[in-house]
């Protein structure tokens, strides 16, 4: 019986395929051979393949551009970026080349928009969609963009109240939107998401607030679920239903004329995975197109925030085995020079699983095994893949390490581990206050540190 990793590996997936190819027993990885990077930089290394994220987006942008052609659909695509995928600037700047719009999400990215603009990266006609629940400070930082030239800056209000800062605030007028509040799937604890207005109070809304108000202009609707853009009945049967306020929202506000459909495009984080885009994209565009025919109301252009889809698979993790223990008679550790938890921390928080291989020794014998990470925690640990309840990895020798890869890692695990001191969604550390006592006993108080400003957090990520 064959019993070498790469037997493995041929035999349960279609290998080589698109990213992954093994020459020499030693990984590639889009054509770059992994084992020379690690002799040149060492391990661990967190490495951005910059290409795929151009990739990605011409991928999107084609697939939508030909269902638009083949359903005779009068309307046009609009891929913008959300940033807070990955905010560093390398990915930003690169995903840029490719005429695209950004989607913001808190009160510091649109000092990272202008940090853009200044660079001459971003214009003033590119559209800014401003996603979350907004503090005053990122309204205000919103109307700042507004006032400068961004006629197609459109905040997506989050609740009912978010207009009365723009209303009270604005100079001349403001395109806006309006998120759905989703209802969230059956498997969370709450029924409708905490983030847009409900389905059942737009129109009002819209009529009390938007109609007869020279301040603004309603442009688009904005529907996004947690879980995604998946062939579920769950997801056509929300995506219908927005588009179904779309249409009763467009029956009374002329200048209605964007849907967005958010992020949520799915990567690959097992080799078996394959997304069939094409039939997922075409079924989005053809399901809009469907019902406003049918309800003789023209269709919307279409705008997406794909995150995940953007810079997730440019992303990989690597790290080389230490050593091998074995702690009882079937489980073997693998103990890696990093830590889990902390580089990719969606495994920890929400039992993500990526694509995992070795990057050399695939015509060793293979063997299961737990991967440990350095970190003193219990949960610091991996041992499960998208297809199976346990990992292999080739056996270790005497000659080299074993390297191991973590791929497609691209998104969000920087700003949720908090890589040099930023954070998710870019929403700053707050002030650190100690508090003591002296020696009589009377309370003393000393700021340690401020709450993080802007052009700390942007200088992180390469601003
Ligand atoms: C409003 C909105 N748009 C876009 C995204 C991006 O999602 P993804 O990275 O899955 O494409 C998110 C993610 O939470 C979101 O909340």
């Amino acid at each position: 019986m064959k019993n070498r990793y790469i037997d493995l590996i041929e035999q349960t997936f279609y290998f080589p395929q698109e990213g992954f190819d093994v020459k020499d027993g030693q990984l590639d990885f889009n054509g770059v051979p992994l084992m020379d990077l690690v002799r040149e930089y060492g391990t661990p290394l967190r490495i951005s393949y910059l290409p795929k994220i151009s990739s990605q987006i011409q991928k999107a942008k084609r697939i939508f551009n030909e269902a638009i052609k083949e359903n005779n659909y009068d309307g046009q695509y609009f891929y913008s970026y959300c940033t807070k995928a990955s905010h560093f600037s390398f990915v930003v700047e690169e995903a840029l080349k490719n005429d695209i719009h950004l989607e913001t999400s808190s009160a510091f990215d649109i000092n990272l928009v202008e940090n853009l603009v200044a660079k001459g990266k971003v214009n003033t006609s590119q559209f800014i969609i401003c996603n979350g629940f907004k503090t005053d400070q990122y309204k205000a930082n919103i109307l700042r963009l507004h006032k400068n030239g961004f006629n197609n800056i459109i905040p997506v209000l989050d609740n009912k109240p978010e207009i009365n800062y723009y209303q009270q605030h604005l100079d001349g007028q403001m395109k806006i939107g309006i998120r759905i509040a989703a209802d969230e799937e059956p498997k969370y604890e709450f029924y409708t998401s905490r983030l847009g207005i409900r389905y059942s109070d737009i129109i009002d809304f819209y009529k009390q607030n938007i109609e007869n108000n020279p301040k603004f202009e309603l442009k688009m609707l904005h529907f996004f679920i947690n879980t995604g853009i998946k062939d579920t009945t769950y997801y056509w049967s929300e995506l219908n239903k927005a588009i179904k306020v779309y249409i009763a929202l467009k029956k009374i506000c002329p200048s209605l004329e964007y849907i967005n459909i958010g992020g949520g495009l799915p990567i690959r984080h097992g080799l078996h995975s394959d997304y069939d885009y094409e039939y997922m994209l075409r079924e989005v565009v053809k399901a809009i197109k469907t019902q406003c025919d049918s309800s003789e109301v023209p269709v919307p252009h279409i705008f997406t925030e794909f995150g995940s889809f953007t810079v997730g698979e440019s992303g990989a993790t690597i790290f080389s085995v230490l050593n091998e223990k074995r702690q009882n008679d079937i489980e073997d550790w693998y103990m890696i020079d990093g830590s889990l938890m902390t580089t990719l921390p969606d495994i920890w928080g929400m039992s993500q699983r990526f694509i995992l291989l070795p990057l050399n020794k695939w015509e060793q014998d293979y063997q299961k095994v737990n991967i440990g990470g350095l970190s003193c925690d219990i949960g610091d640990y991996y041992n499960s893949e998208t297809h199976q309840h346990q990992v292999f990895l080739p056996e270790l020798d005497e000659k080299e390490p074993l390297y191991i890869g973590f791929f497609h890692t691209g998104a969000y695990q920087e700003s949720i581990s908090g890589y040099g001191g930023t954070k998710h969604c870019l929403i700053p550390a707050p002030k650190v206050l100690l508090i003591n006592r002296d020696e009589h006993g009377n309370l003393t108080k000393e700021v340690f540190s401020q709450e993080q400003n802007p052009e700390a957090m942007l200088k992180i990520l390469g601003y």
